[in-house]
């Protein structure tokens, strides 16, 4: 496995890769959940890049960018473990030079949910993984479904702006209690930890009144709140059941909704959803 901070030693060992290069962008940390991208991108593709950068600009004022969990040794040994072949790991001033003024903003699909929550978020989310599509080429790029706006998001730009990658999303990662498994969980304190799996709970809880027969979208998002306002270490940032491709709302549903959530704890800020399909 080639690991690399320098751009120019990126391309030249990218361009000596022939066949199908997979990409799976991170911000270090990683757990099983980024795990299962890497394997899927092993399972997929002749080659097999991974990149590690913290990217400040999609972290708000007052966000978590300077406590961020950063594990890089054990992420690179985990990263050979699963047959990756090349990492970057960009520095900040590289990527974000001092006259750097360029940035992609994605519209309709980014502004509600965590967009609304989070100002700014997705053109920072976009701006980085437009200049890692640029600097390693990929054919594939791997996304977690954990995330599904910013695989909304991400999609939408990869075609807007004609990109010839394949967007691959896989599957959420939960803990054996249903918790999605996030590199912020670690900011979960023992009694919180215990609360967490409430955000599983919810989307369940909801996914169980459609697979029996509901359909009236906010009597499944009144179902997400009920369950999360019961949870006294839990506060509801919001709950939605929205079209899976625009993202608005929904009333009535009648083929697939995408119900989503994000809920504090402690100094935890956790997301989840569950698509259903239709
Ligand atoms: P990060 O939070 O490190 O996540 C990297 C990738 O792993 C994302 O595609 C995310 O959806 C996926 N992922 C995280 N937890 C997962 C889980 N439990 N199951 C399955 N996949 C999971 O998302 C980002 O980084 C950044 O926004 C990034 C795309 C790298 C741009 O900076």
């Amino acid at each position: 496995m080639k690991v690399t901070e320098d751009l120019a030693e990126l391309r030249s060992l990218r361009a000596a890769m022939n066949g199908v290069f997979g990409l799976v962008p991170t911000m270090g940390a990683l757990h099983a959940g980024h795990a299962s991208l890497v394997s899927r991108a092993r399972a997929e593709c002749r080659h097999v890049g991974a990149s590690i950068f913290v990217n400040p600009s999609q972290f708000g004022p007052g966000e978590d960018f300077n406590n961020y969990p950063r594990t890089l040794e054990q992420d690179l040994a985990l990263l050979e473990s699963l047959g990756a072949d090349l990492v970057w790991i960009p520095s900040p001033e590289m990527i974000y030079p001092p006259n750097f003024q360029s940035w992609i903003t994605v519209e309709g699909v980014a502004r509600p949910l965590e967009g609304a929550s989070r100002p700014g978020h997705f053109r920072g989310v976009a701006t980085i993984v437009v200049k890692l599509l640029n600097c390693f080429q990929p054919e594939r790029a791997y996304f977690g479904q954990k995330d599904a706006q910013q695989l909304v998001v991400l999609r939408r730009m990869v075609q807007d702006l004609n990109f010839p990658v394949q967007v691959v999303a896989c599957p959420t990662v939960r803990e054996p209690d249903g918790l999605a498994i996030s590199s912020r969980n670690v900011y979960l304190g023992p009694a919180e930890r215990e609360a967490a799996p409430v955000l599983y709970r919810a989307l369940s809880a909801a996914k169980e009144k459609y697979d029996t027969g509901e359909r009236n979208a906010e009597v499944l998002r009144d179902t997400m709140r009920t369950i999360i306002r019961a949870e006294p270490l839990a506060s509801e940032e919001y709950v939605s059941a929205a079209d899976p491709e625009t993202l608005n709302e929904l009333q009535q549903i009648d083929g697939k909704v995408l119900l989503s959530l994000a809920v504090r704890i402690g100094r935890a800020r956790l997301i989840d959803n569950i698509l259903i399909e239709g």
